[in-house]
Order: C-alpha cells, then structure tokens, then sequence
C-alpha cells in the first residue's frame, strides 16, 4: 500500500529574469514500510522533490503543482498550519547540510529534548533526557551524556549529521526523507546508521525516501528505487529488477559506472560523458538525448516521451529513439 503518492509534480523557480522548470511533473509511489531511492546525478531536481513534498521551498521563488497525497491527503493544497501538524510529526526530513537544520544558539540536548517532548509530552523531563542520550548512543556520537550539553559549532561536520538524524528519527514519523545523508560520514558510521533507519523501519513501519549518488547503498537500502534525469523520473522498478535490467540508457551508464571488483585491474571505469543540460535550455522531448550517443530525430526533442510499463511496476521513459540506440549498442557488445 502506498503511503505517499506524488502525481504530476512540477515545480518551479521564478528567478527574475525568466521561470525554470526544476522538476517537471513526476509521478512515485512510497509504499507503506519500504524504502524508495531516488538516483539521479547533481541537479537533476532530487533535493527540490524532497523539500516541495516537505513545502520547504523558498517563497515566492519556488511554487509547485500536481499532487502529494499523503494517505488521503493532498499536503500540497492544505493550509500551512494544517501542513505544520504533518510536517516534522509524520514527514521528517534529514537535510542534505546538517548546518542549516540546528539552532546555533542552543545545546544540541535542548534542542533533541524539545523534539522528543512535543511529540511524547507525556514523558517525564528525566525520560526525554534518557531517551536523548539513547539516541545519541545510536548514531554513534561518543559519550552522549556528556556531548548532549555542547553547542553545534562545538561538534564536527559528521556530528552535527549524526544529531540532525537523531532528531528526525527521534519524532518517529510516518515517512523519513533522507537527503543524502551518509555522504559526509565516514564508512562504519554511515553503516551504524543505516542500520539504526533499518531498525526504526522494521519497528514503527516507517517509510524511507532515500536521496544518494552510491548505488552501493540503493542496493543495500531500497526497496524501490526512481533514477531522476534533468528533472524528471526517467526509470522507476524494484531494486532487483532495476539493477539486473535497466531499460533506460541513462540507468544504464551509471550501473556501467559502478566500479566492480571482479573487473581486470586495468579496466577503466566508466563515466557518463557531458553534464545535465541546464535548466534554462530543456527540451520538451527526450532530454537524454543530446548526452547520448545514439542519433535522435528531431521530432524526439518535441514531444515528451510517454511513461511506459515495461513489466509489472517496472516503468520507462520511452523514447523510440534511445531505445533503439541502447538495443543497437547491447548486440554490438554480446558479439
Ligand atoms: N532556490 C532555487 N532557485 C533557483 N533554482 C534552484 C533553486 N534550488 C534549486 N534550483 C535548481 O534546481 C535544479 C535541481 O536542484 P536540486 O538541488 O534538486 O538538485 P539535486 O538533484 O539535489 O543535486 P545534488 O545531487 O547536487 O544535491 C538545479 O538546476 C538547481 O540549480
Ligand atoms: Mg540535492
């Protein structure tokens, strides 16, 4: 069952002297206690889908349309004060630079406390502090009852994350929006904590939507995983089904990217050549074209390319064009 659904988000920056697209309506499904991924390299509107589900995007700049139902809900068209009893109590966000979530002029304590007591006022001041401390201890932060009483500039940059998670995953919400979490820890960290979200997922039913460049973790992590392209979904499956048959040739060069321990030494890793095309100058039609090798009519950059189910919740974004290339470029390989 889904517990999220997002259908036609767009959304867009007024930036003054003309109005970019930076997500052009996606349509996701999050389900109920699984983890959906999304992919996609730097810009391709990752962090501007998870703050339009939050309804953190700066205003008036930023406006989205489309739908983000929440169970029956559409958060996008609730008032704001009714969006304040949703947000940071059943959608928690973890932000992609820990710094712009804390209080500077508060104790991290203070500010886990005050979390943990507007959404358990029930618990005696002594359990929050006790719960705070715990939560700390699980996301590795050492000696925790003593930590608890420093300010965030007294902590590192992987600290201050790791408090920043403790918060979110302290409200025990409904769904979690981790937007590349991970990125700034190091390994056996990032591992501790990803088992902690694991955990809190198999206790409360919470639902993951995972933001990341390493595919090693969407593996690892997703149930579900969309791969985003210059503001769109481009591909949406399984994890299994995504990772043994990618249909779309953007998918497919970063797998290719994927250094592999089995490969000769020498082999070179892949990368994808170009950079996404800038927000300005998208074409309607297939965006991936101009980055591909494959020859693309022109009509292709006209017309958007349908979304097509390929087989059972494994969806493409189908362009005749790139299809034909990626077949052409697999039977040159398999000779
Ligand atoms: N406030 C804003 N005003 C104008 N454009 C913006 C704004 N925020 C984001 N954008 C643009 O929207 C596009 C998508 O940005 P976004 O931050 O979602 O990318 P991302 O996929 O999260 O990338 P990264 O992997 O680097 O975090 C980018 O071209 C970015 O420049
Ligand atoms: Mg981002």
């Amino acid at each position: 069952m889904a517990i999220l659904r997002v259908r036609d988000l767009s959304t867009t920056f007024d930036i003054g002297s003309q109005v970019v697209t930076a997500v052009d309506k996606i349509s996701f499904d999050v389900e109920k206690g699984k983890t959906l991924g999304i992919v996609g390299e730097s810009g391709s509107g990752k962090s501007v889908t998870s703050l339009s589900i939050m309804r953190l995007l700066p205003v008036p700049m930023g406006q989205s349309t489309g739908q983000i139902f929440f169970e029956d809900t559409d958060i996008l068209s609730l008032p704001v004060e009714d969006m304040l009893k949703i947000r940071g109590y059943k959608i928690s966000m973890i932000f992609q630079e820990p710094m712009t979530a804390l209080n500077p002029v508060h104790t991290i304590g203070q500010q886990l406390m005050e979390t943990c007591h507007l959404h358990f006022p029930k618990m005696t001041k002594e359990q929050t502090f006790k719960k705070s401390v715990k939560m700390l201890e699980k996301v590795g932060i050492p000696a925790p009852e003593k930590r608890i009483n420093e300010f965030p500039h007294q902590l590192s940059g992987g600290m201050r994350q790791r408090v920043v998670i403790a918060i979110a995953l302290s409200c025990e919400p409904d769904i979690l929006i981790a937007d590349e979490p991970t990125t700034a820890l190091d390994v056996t960290i990032q591992a501790q904590i990803l088992d902690l979200m694991k955990e809190l997922q198999k206790k409360n039913g919470m639902s993951i939507v995972f933001i990341t460049h390493d595919l090693g973790v969407v593996a690892e992590m997703c149930d579900d995983v969309a791969v985003m392209y210059a503001g769109r979904v481009v591909e949406q499956a399984k994890v299994e089904e995504l990772f043994a048959k990618p249909r779309h040739p953007y998918t497919h060069a970063l797998l290719e990217s994927i250094p592999r321990f089995e490969f000769e030494r020498k082999s070179k890793l892949q990368t994808i050549e170009g950079m996404v095309p800038a927000l300005a100058d998208l074409p309607e039609g297939c965006r991936f074209g101009p980055r591909s090798t494959f020859e693309h009519k022109e009509e292709s950059y006209k017309v958007r390319p349908p979304m097509k189910e390929i087989s059972e919740g494994h969806f493409v974004e189908w362009c005749e064009c790139c299809q034909k290339g990626l077949e052409k470029k697999l039977s040159e390989v398999s000779l």
